[in-house]
């Protein structure tokens, strides 16, 4: 079976998952083998909203595979939309120009309806409060590769969890493993896992439950999934309520049991606040590994969407 599009990642079936965490692992291994496996291929990095990892991550994937780059990094101000142009016309002219397009906007659905109207794949880079695949796509490589399975974990999702597209995401692939898992959600009130994404875990039979004692589930988590709070996606006032809540830092830090991880999609600001030192010296902290594995999920991902 093979994607179209990639909008949402209830579409990251356990079989290609299989095989992106297995080519991006023969990539990651093999460099030279895959240097020219997408030659004449031509990414449009599409950003309506700022990024670091995404962006960077899907532009070098391309190169990497031989192909071509084209895009702007502030599409809201360096592009016709500036001018009123519909998001619908633009796709269908840039897909005219480019052979996939990795798209991020801050609108839920935003990706769906370009992929409607495209003629390349589309791939969802992250749509306002609504879903970021590829994030939970490299979360998921990360689980895989830090413990060398995707079942029988307890996962802690910590922070802002009703404007989280990637916790969002990630809930959605950990209910295809579902064996032993479950989630525990601590979040500020105000700041809860939205409806939509409880149902779904209850159907299929997730099992998950919300807290707001950190230290408690720091002591018990296999992965600790730490967000920030979008002060973008909220009022000052809801923001100010949030910040500095649940954060990790020196005092809390050795409560984690020596096996587990603390991911994080990045950026982070004071929700995590550990020395470098730690950052760069304790297995537990795996969050820079994390975005690296982006760069061989998203080569894996172009080459899926782009091969004949
Ligand atoms: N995790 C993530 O999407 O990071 P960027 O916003 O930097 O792309």
């Amino acid at each position: 079976m093979k994607l179209k599009h990639l909008i949402e990642s209830q579409q990251l079936t356990v079989d290609i998952l299989s095989e992106l965490f297995s080519v991006a692992d023969d990539m990651r291994a093999n460099p030279k083998k895959y240097s020219d496996s997408l030659k004449g291929k031509i990414l449009a990095a599409l950003f309506y909203e700022p990024s670091t990892r995404t962006r960077f991550s899907f532009e070098s994937a391309i190169l990497k595979l031989g192909g071509q780059v084209i895009g702007t990094e502030n599409a809201k101000e360096f592009s016709s939309a500036v001018k009123g142009e519909s998001l619908e016309d633009s796709i269908r002219i840039i897909s005219a120009y480019a052979d996939v397009i990795a798209m991020r906007h801050d609108e839920e659905g935003s990706a769906k309806r370009a992929s409607e109207v495209s003629s390349v794949p589309i791939i969802n880079a992250g749509d306002g409060k609504g879903q970021h695949p590829t994030q939970a796509l490299l979360d998921a490589y990360t689980i895989k590769r830090e413990f060398n399975r995707l079942n029988n974990l307890k996962i802690a999702m910590v922070g802002d969890l009703s404007s989280g597209r990637t916790v969002r995401s990630l809930c959605y692939l950990l209910a295809k493993f579902k064996e032993g898992i479950e989630i525990i959600f601590v979040s500020p009130e105000h700041l809860r896992m939205r409806g939509d994404i409880k149902e779904y875990l209850q159907k299929h039979d997730v099992p998950f439950r919300e807290s707001s004692d950190l230290n408690s589930v720091l002591q018990q988590a296999d992965i600790i999934y730490m967000t920030r709070i979008q002060k973008e996606r909220m009022s000052l006032e809801d923001y100010e309520k949030a910040k500095g809540k649940f954060i990790i830092n020196k005092e809390n830090f050795n409560l984690i049991k020596p096996t587990a991880r603390i991911l994080h999609p990045l950026p982070h600001v004071e929700e995590i606040d550990l020395p470098i030192e730690t950052e760069k010296q304790d297995k537990r902290v795996a969050y820079f590994r994390q975005a690296e594995n982006g760069l061989y999920a998203r080569m894996a991902l172009l080459l899926h969407l782009l091969k004949d």
